[in-house]
């Protein structure tokens, strides 16, 4: 088990360029399976979640090479249709296999996803979905069974813009005859970019990012290359970094647009940005002024992946803050650990209360999920003194050698394995 010792009290600077999309990627990897020749992306980082993913496609009978961050998968020789719970556990996103294997094997039988453990996320709204297109699905001994030989195209009203739903039923629906309407999707970045892989490939599919996809029925999708997009969570990590650090720095490949709910709270907080197309600087003293409210929505809302880094951010900076978490229900689990730093944080629900103090203190603090994790080596960045942030393994689930990242902007972080 690795962990991170940091020094706090460096400002950054310098600039960063960044990876792809884990959330563009996974799904992406996941409708490789709609392919009848080999698929290869580029600029793929070193996530451990793609590790995972990688498994479960291999468990499927894909082959899948991943050498200097460029990864091929041909997905031609697939001749399982079982994804047990040892593969399923550790990652969320295995739920995205269903949609793509019953469009093109017409069956699949999988373990009920893991992932972070952030709230209840139950899996109904992909299932009903998969169920209006025709899926017929059964629980068995903690296995979802699907039949997928009678689906058909359809209308589908989903009860919440669920990201992975709208992903999955995208990917159901590619082979349909006709045409299949999903009303409420999902609009992130990465919902788009996956209409653009499927369409690279030969689907026709429409409308991802408004109020309705529409995808028209094709016969069978190619293969080719394709670059997902850049990681906006990452990107903005590495924005409230250097705002409580203090210092300048750049991150290059994302778009205002896709930022725009952090930029805006970046700026009350006293922070100078500067856009320059994928170019975005940030400039900080590091003495920050607390934004009062702060709601966690789907896009272009402020992203719940980001939340745990703003409170991060909020717990030193001057004034009082309410950060509501409106997505997932136990997503305040690190600010026990930002406490024991010195955080005046109180959580009540689905609310947190942040007061800000001048300066957190080092100590040792363990990391209980990705974003969460991430937050902790924000604050021993800015903290005085040495923090260690023990069970990395959770931030190198999103985080491509995160330490390396921000040594490169100047801060003093470095890995340790835990003899323990
Ligand atoms: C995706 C992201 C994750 C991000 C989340 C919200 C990927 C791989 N992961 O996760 O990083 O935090 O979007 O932006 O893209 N829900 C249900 N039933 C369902 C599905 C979801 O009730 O069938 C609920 C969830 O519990 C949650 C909300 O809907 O409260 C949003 O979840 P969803 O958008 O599905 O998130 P994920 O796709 O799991």
């Amino acid at each position: 088990m690795d962990k991170f010792v940091i020094s706090g009290g460096q400002k950054l600077f310098g600039e960063a360029k960044i990876c792809c999309a884990k959330n563009s990627i996974l799904p992406i990897m996941a409708a490789s399976i709609l392919c009848d020749q080999t698929i290869v992306l580029n600029e793929i980082p070193n996530f451990v979640d793609i590790k995972n993913m990688e498994n479960i496609l291999k468990c499927l009978g894909a082959d899948t090479t991943f050498c200097d961050n460029r990864l091929e998968i041909s997905t031609k020789n697939i001749n399982s249709f079982f994804v047990p719970k040892s593969l399923t556990e550790k990652l969320r996103s295995s739920i995205f296999v269903l949609g793509p294997m019953l469009a093109k094997h017409k069956k699949a039988k999988i373990a009920y996803p893991g992932g972070c453990k952030i709230g209840l996320r139950p899996i109904d709204i992909h299932l009903s979905g998969l169920k209006q297109l025709g899926a017929e699905i059964c629980e068995q001994d903690g296995l979802i069974v699907c039949d997928g030989s009678h689906m058909k195209s359809s209308k589908i009203k989903l009860r919440y813009p669920s990201v992975g739903a709208t992903e999955n039923l995208m990917m159901a629906s590619v082979f349909l005859e006709g045409t299949t309407v999903i009303l409420n999707p999902a609009k992130e970045p990465e919902i788009v970019d996956l209409q653009n892989f499927l369409n690279q490939m030969g689907a026709n599919v429409c409308g991802a990012g408004t109020e309705e996809i529409v995808i028209l029925g094709v016969k069978n999708l190619g293969g080719g290359e394709f670059k997902p997009i850049a990681d906006r969570i990452v990107c903005g990590t590495l924005l409230i970094a250097c705002s409580m650090c203090g210092g300048k720095i750049s991150v290059i490949g994302c778009r205002e647009k896709e930022m725009a709910s952090l930029l805006n709270e970046l700026r009350k907080s006293g922070c100078k940005i500067d856009v320059k197309n994928d170019r975005i600087t940030i400039e900080s003293t590091g003495s920050l002024k607390a934004v009062s409210f702060v709601e966690t929505l789907p896009y272009p809302g402020f992203p719940t992946d980001l939340q745990a880094q703003f409170v991060a951010m909020m717990s030193i900076s001057s004034g009082c803050s309410k950060i509501v978490e409106n997505l997932f229900e136990t997503r305040f689990g690190f600010t026990g650990q930002l406490q024991k730093m010195g955080a005046n944080i109180c959580v009540n629900g689905k609310e947190c209360c942040v007061c800000g103090v001048e300066n957190l203190v080092g100590t040792k603090v363990f990391a209980g999920d990705l974003r969460g994790g991430a937050a902790l080596v924000l604050a021993g960045l800015r903290a005085k003194g040495e923090t260690t942030v023990c069970n990395v393994f959770h931030i190198d689930r999103g985080y491509d050698a995160f330490e390396k990242t921000l040594s490169s902007l100047g801060a003093k972080i470095i890995r340790k394995r835990d003899e323990k």
